[in-house]
């Protein structure tokens, strides 16, 4: 998620104050549609799943989130030759298969979205990945959006994903031709439900408790899943889990917000620290060489950038802290070291922070990246 979306962030959010969630995915590993020309599909296979660590969130012998592996593909035996590795060689308590994405340069390959033009395929693809993690004790997922162009297909595609051996479906309520846009539909959410007996996790504009209750309310869904709501407030899993609830009758209740401000405050400040010591921790620029002066300011601009790059989002929800985003941005890693920032961006937090609103950080969609 624009340098977000890697291991730095979720250690971040998943260490000290923030956290609050079960389980934790990775970003999408793209297999290719076709093997390349003389590649060795197994060492294929290898490079492409290096980085996956399934114990990226492990902080000690007993505080461990655990953390699934998504891959992306079009090709049932690579998907199963990946599935294989993945579940056998790096231990992956669960691989996903993903259905949703929407970006063209994916969904032009026949992987992501455009699976679910046909059911058949999916059930290919899905059966091809718990063949691959068979005998491993590794969960198989899948990950969907309701629909390519339209969400006609959604029932086939859920009974082909269950068919093929999916333990449960995470699904973000929109098609591929939505991106985006509007509202996330729950009551899609709520047709996967009685459409299958296995568990689905509702996905789409959960931002508060509040949200996540209606999510329950509308949909009857077994869990959420969410994503652009976490980059603005680190805060809203622990958030949801500790107002959101379901009494005796089945009756989804909020409370009212467990943290003071102060303590919310503290706990928003741990996640910078840990997030910039993630970031300290780095010695060269990625593609970057070490040594010389020039470089050493390299490497200070990447990691003033990443700050940034947090800041960007968490002041966005922010009414108080918004005004405060152009002087942050305008800090000039070249005259104010990395320190410097996060020290300012700590003030700045202590100051002015406020439970964020319900606003979607929508800068993705606007990109067209993921969209
Ligand atoms: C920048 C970005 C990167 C994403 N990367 C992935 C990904 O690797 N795999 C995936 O299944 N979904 C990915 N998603 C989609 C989210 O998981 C989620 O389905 C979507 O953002 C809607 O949920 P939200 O409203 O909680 O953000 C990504 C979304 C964004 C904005």
């Amino acid at each position: 998620m624009e340098g977000l979306g890697d291991a730095r962030f979720r250690v971040a959010l998943a260490a000290n104050g923030a956290g609050g969630f079960d389980e934790a995915c990775r970003e999408f590993i793209r297999i290719p549609g076709a093997l390349p020309n003389g590649a060795d599909p197994t060492k294929l296979v290898k490079n492409l799943c290096a980085n996956y660590d399934a114990d990226e969130l492990r902080f000690n012998a007993t505080a461990r989130v655990p953390l699934g592996a998504q891959i992306m593909g079009s090709e049932p035996w690579l998907l199963e030759l990946a599935a294989r590795h993945l579940a056998t060689e790096k231990s992956a308590p669960r691989i996903d298969l993903n259905c949703g994405c929407p970006a063209n340069v994916v969904t032009g390959k026949g992987a992501g979205s455009s699976l679910l033009r046909d059911p058949e395929y999916v059930y290919a693809c899905v059966k091809a990945v718990a063949d691959g993690a068979r005998g491993s004790g590794a969960h198989v997922t899948m990950k969907l959006r309701s629909g390519y162009d339209d969400s006609s297909l959604l029932r086939e595609n859920l009974l082909a994903a269950r068919e093929a051996g999916a333990r449960f479906v995470s699904l973000h309520a929109r098609t591929r031709a939505q991106g985006y846009s509007g509202r996330a539909n729950w009551e899609e959410i709520a047709f996967a439900k009685d459409v299958l007996d296995i568990p689905v996790l509702g996905n789409g504009d959960v931002t508060s408790p509040q949200r996540a209750a209606e999510l329950l309310r509308v949909s009857d869904a077994d869990g959420i899943m969410l994503g652009r709501g976490a980059v603005q407030d680190p805060l809203i899993f622990r958030r949801i889990a500790a107002t959101v609830s379901r009494d005796a009758q089945g009756v989804v209740r909020v409370s009212d917000d467990v943290f003071e401000r102060e303590f919310e405050v503290e706990l928003v400040i741990d996640f910078l620290r840990t997030f910039a010591a993630e970031v300290f921790k780095t010695e060269n620029k990625p593609n970057g060489k070490r040594g010389s002066g020039v470089q050493a300011q390299e490497l200070e601009t990447f990691k003033v950038g990443k700050i940034k790059s947090i800041v960007k989002y968490l002041f966005a929800g922010n009414p108080n802290l918004l005004p405060h985003m152009k002087s942050v941005m305008q800090l000039d890693p070249t005259k104010t070291s990395a320190e410097d920032v996060l020290r300012t961006v700590e003030t700045l937090v202590r100051a002015e922070w406020q439970t964020p609103q319900n606003v979607l950080v929508d800068a993705f969609s606007k990109r067209n990246q993921y969209t």
